[in-house]
Order: C-alpha cells, then sequence, then structure tokens
C-alpha cells in the first residue's frame, strides 16, 4: 500500500538520479493524470492510498519520462494560461516563455484589438488564449502546417470558442487578407545545426516547430518584412525569438513604417521578445 506523497516521492528520486530537472513537478502532473485528478489536488491529498493499478499506471509512464519522451506527449495535453490543451507529436508542446510573451504583449495594449493574427499557432495555444480576453476581436490563427491547424481547432472546440476563430493554412502571410491591429508569433527560431544536439525531448517535437533555417532567423525576417502590410497604423508586433538572437532581430526592422522596436525579457532576464510598432 503506498500513499500520492509516497508515490510522488518514489517517482521524484528517480528522476532525480536520472538528471531530469522539476523532478517532484513531473511526478504531480503523472500522479494527478494516473488519478484524474488536479495537480493541486494530488499535493492536498498526499495521504490518500493508491491502488495497485494506479502505482503501474504511474511507474509506466515514469518509465516514458526516463526514456525521454516529453510527458505531454505521455499525456497528450499541457497547460497554457490556465487551460488544458490536447497535444499531438505534430504540435510544440506550449512553453513558459510563450505565456510571458503573451503576459508582455497585452500590457503593452490599451485600447483591445478589433483583429488579432497568431502566425505560427501550432496548438493554437496563444490564439485562443487572446479570444478569450479580447471578446469582441476578430481571431485569426494560421499555420503551415495542415496538422497543426488541425489540432488547433479541436482545441478551440474543446474550449467552446471554435466559433470565434478563422484557422488558415498558409505558409507565412501568403493565404491572409485583411489588415490586423495585432500580430503575434512563437515562429520557429532554432538555428537548423543545434537541432540535433538539444535534448531527445526537445527532439521528439516537429522539426518544422523548431527550425528556424540555417541561422534561426529566415522565418522572423520574413515575418518583418511582411508584417507592416498586414497590421494598422499604430498595431502591434509581439514576437517570441531565440536566445542571442534580439540584436540580429532588431536590425530587420528597417522599414519605415516601424517605429523603434522594443526587446523583453523572459523570467530567467534572458532577452526573448521583440515588439515593434506600425507607424
Ligand atoms: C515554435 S512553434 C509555435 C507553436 C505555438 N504558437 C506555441 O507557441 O506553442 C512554430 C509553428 O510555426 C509553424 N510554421 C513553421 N514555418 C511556418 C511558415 N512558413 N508559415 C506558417 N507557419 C509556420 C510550425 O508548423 C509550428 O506550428
Amino acid at each position: 500500500m503506498m500513499t500520492i506523497r509516497e508515490l510522488i516521492e518514489s517517482g521524484t528520486k528517480k528522476l532525480e538520479a536520472a538528471r531530469i530537472g522539476e523532478a517532484q513537478t513531473h511526478c504531480e502532473f503523472i500522479a494527478a493524470f494516473v488519478l484524474n485528478k488536479s495537480r493541486t489536488y494530488v499535493r492536498a491529498f498526499g495521504q490518500n492510498i493508491v491502488y495497485d493499478k494506479e502505482r503501474a499506471m504511474f511507474d509506466d509512464i515514469l518509465k516514458e519520462k526516463l526514456a525521454g519522451r516529453p510527458l505531454a506527449h505521455i499525456t497528450g495535453s499541457a497547460e497554457f494560461m490556465g487551460r488544458i490543451f490536447d497535444i499531438s507529436q505534430t504540435v510544440l508542446i506550449p512553453r513558459p516563455e510563450t505565456e510571458e510573451l503573451v503576459e508582455q504583449a497585452i500590457k503593452k495594449i490599451s485600447v483591445p484589438p478589433r483583429s488579432v493574427l497568431d502566425i505560427c499557432t501550432g496548438s493554437g495555444c496563444i490564439a485562443i488564449s487572446l479570444a478569450f480576453l479580447f471578446k469582441s476581436a476578430k481571431i485569426v490563427s494560421a499555420d503551415i502546417s495542415k496538422e497543426a491547424l488541425k489540432v488547433a481547432l479541436r482545441n478551440a472546440q474543446n474550449l467552446n470558442i471554435a466559433n470565434r476563430i478563422e484557422f488558415i493554412e498558409s505558409d507565412m502571410f501568403d493565404k491572409l487578407g485583411g489588415t490586423f491591429d495585432f500580430i503575434i508569433s512563437n515562429p520557429p527560431y532554432i538555428p537548423e545545426e543545434i537541432i540535433s544536439t538539444l535534448s531527445p525531448e526537445v527532439q521528439c517535437e516537429p522539426h518544422i516547430a523548431l527550425c528556424g533555417g540555417k541561422d534561426g532567423l529566415s522565418v522572423i525576417k520574413r515575418l518583418i518584412s511582411s508584417a507592416p502590410k498586414y497590421l494598422n497604423p499604430g498595431g502591434l508586433l509581439a514576437l517570441e525569438i531565440g536566445c542571442a538572437q534580439a540584436e540580429k532581430v532588431v536590425k530587420f526592422f528597417k522599414d519605415v513604417k516601424w517605429q523603434k522596436p522594443q526587446i523583453g525579457k523572459d523570467i530567467s532576464g534572458t532577452d526573448r521578445f521583440v515588439f515593434a510598432r506600425r507607424k
């Protein structure tokens, strides 16, 4: 017989021994998934007993985690800005930095936008979160990947917000029309040759969601050069970028239509976001 707390503690030790970061958090998520409860529940009711079947399931998931499979792929879901999103191997697993991108961007918006474009939408986590925040805005969610868009649509349906969002398969702006008050994107920005050096977990994610070409900047550069045509005067572009890319990215805002871009830092103090307003 084992309690939830003992189960989490034993799993945490195994993950720590394998030098997997945030071991306890991962184990709390696994326990919550296995018990079909929230993470808050497993923390609050650690004294409750787990059945052998649940323990066996916990151990199986832990083995997959130890083998380098992302938890979001094992459970098929991930949390973003307080909501649960379906995740498959066709989309990037939403990251905490991207939550910061959304939070910092909305602080820069004084008048609610009438139209929002989330370009490179993946699971739809940004577009959907913004649809909940800006209740009267028209939201467009675009991605080059048909498979990613299917996941984004499913997420919008699960969260009962699909009627507020238009999903468009498009290579950058190719299939997009009209203009927007706010364009936001977490584009692929990892340099191609770095990808094979990243953790096995990251390498489970779609190449197209990670790879920003030779220098990591090819998608960002295209985005910045086309965006003025799709932004309304005074409209905001908010981008997530890779660490050490800020200086180069800022130089892409050559068009006279841009006001001076601003760099934003993530919680670890890394330059991670660029915000620019169209004149
Ligand atoms: C880093 S992921 C971001 C996913 C999601 N927005 C998030 O933050 O979790 C980048 C996404 O860009 C898409 N993508 C890559 N190249 C693209 C292109 N040329 N045009 C549109 N989307 C593209 C990928 O399919 C992927 O879904």
